[in-house]
């Protein structure tokens, strides 16, 4: 099994690289800049090919002999759709550590059809929020029946974020600009149902906002919902002001010791039609970490047990339970609760 990182000279890029060369899976590692590939490349041994985004050809070319694709280079709003085109081109199954809703809906909208007619599976989001939530949501779906309203709460502390990920918050679309699901489409709304939420690892409510989570963009696709919302425990005021210029001078991320003390809680609820209430709920730490171990397994379950071909959410392309259980191996604890 080959497996092409595209962005592998960024954080979450050289995690995902670290991740494959524990687990002993070959690697060819993808990007614009030969010197940081090859530092990314370490010890290893894995390959390093160079194509720039903006070049389709090469890009296409450098996914070559891989049986899947694992891209990080984000903004994925700006730098994604061309590593899926490349991706199909080359018949390579793709995987994304997006977080980025509208760019979900939009790999949903654009490459069905090419990724069917390639045979191969495209799977956006296979992150630490994406892939969970819409696991945990199908769960929860799964007890509850037939959902009348279904809520995902997200809450990030003890932290911080990478400067690629900081440049992936677009605060407009992220908030204002986020996504509900109601009468079978995605569209804005106004206030939030919730202006608090109780996370199961917090004594008190949490202050919450709306949010653009990928969840809302996946979970619909698989589970029979009437309306589904995101919220995001705590306070992003700072993400409101922040400059590109005072990103730039940010360090890249987390230092390591500084990552793995990284909380992340999911919380869902779920009202099914029948009036009963089932909630799920996911903690993990060290988000960064567990997004390279989300990807890895993610694109290795694609080339060793298959999927069908086409865009697909998370809980379409794996068995949502088993791969939950994986994770639980990687420390993150799970639950689904009636009542
Ligand atoms: N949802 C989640 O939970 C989650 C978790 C982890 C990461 N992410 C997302 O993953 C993405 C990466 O985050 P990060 O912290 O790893 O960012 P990063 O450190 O800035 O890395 C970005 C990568 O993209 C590459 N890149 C940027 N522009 C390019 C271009 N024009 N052509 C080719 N390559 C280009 C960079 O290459 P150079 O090295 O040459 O600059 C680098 O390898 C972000 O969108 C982030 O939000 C999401």
């Amino acid at each position: 099994m080959k497996i092409a990182v595209n962005g592998a000279s960024g954080y979450t890029g050289r995690l995902v690289v670290t991740e494959l060369a524990r687990r002993g899976i070959e690697a060819v590692l993808v990007g614009r800049n030969p010197e940081r590939l090859r530092a990314a490349a370490g010890k290893t041994g894995f390959e390093v090919r160079i194509a720039d985004i903006g070049d389709q050809d090469s890009l296409a070319a450098a996914f070559a002999g891989a049986d899947a694709v694992v891209n990080t280079a984000g903004p994925f709003a700006r730098l994604g759709a061309p590593v899926v085109r490349a991706a199909i081109a080359a018949s390579a199954h793709y995987v994304d550590t997006t977080g980025e809703q509208h760019y979900i809906n939009e790999v949903f909208d654009t490459f069905t059809d090419a990724a069917v007619d390639a045979g191969v599976s495209v799977v956006p989001a296979m992150a630490d929020d994406g892939g969970p939530s819409d696991f945990i949501s199908h769960l929860v779906g799964e007890t509850a029946g037939p959902v009348d309203r279904l809520t995902v709460a997200l809450w990030y502390r003890d932290g911080s974020f990478s400067r690629g990920t900081l440049r992936s918050l677009d605060p407009n679309l992220l908030f204002d600009g986020a996504l509900r699901y109601e009468n079978d489409g995605w569209t804005t709304y106004g206030a939030a149902s919730h202006a608090t939420w109780r996370f199961p690892s917090g004594d008190a409510p949490v202050g919450v906002s709306k949010a653009a989570l990928p969840p809302v963009a996946t979970v619909p696709r698989h589970v029979p919902v009437g309306r589904m919302e995101g919220l995001l425990g705590g306070s992003f005021d700072a993400l409101k002001v922040i400059t590109p210029a005072v990103i730039d001078s940010l360090p890249e991320g987390p230092d390591d010791e500084q990552r793995r003390q990284g909380r992340w809680t999911i919380s869902v609820e779920a009202s099914g039609q029948d009036g009963r209430t089932v909630r799920g709920e996911v903690e993990g730490t060290d988000g960064y970490g567990k997004t390279a171990v989300i990807a890895v397994e993610a694109a290795r379950r694609l080339v060793t047990d298959g999927a069908k071909p086409g865009v697909l959410a998370p809980s379409q392309a794996f068995d949502p339970e088993t791969f939950m259980d994986f994770l639980s191996e990687h420390g993150v604890r799970w639950r689904v609760t009636e009542g």
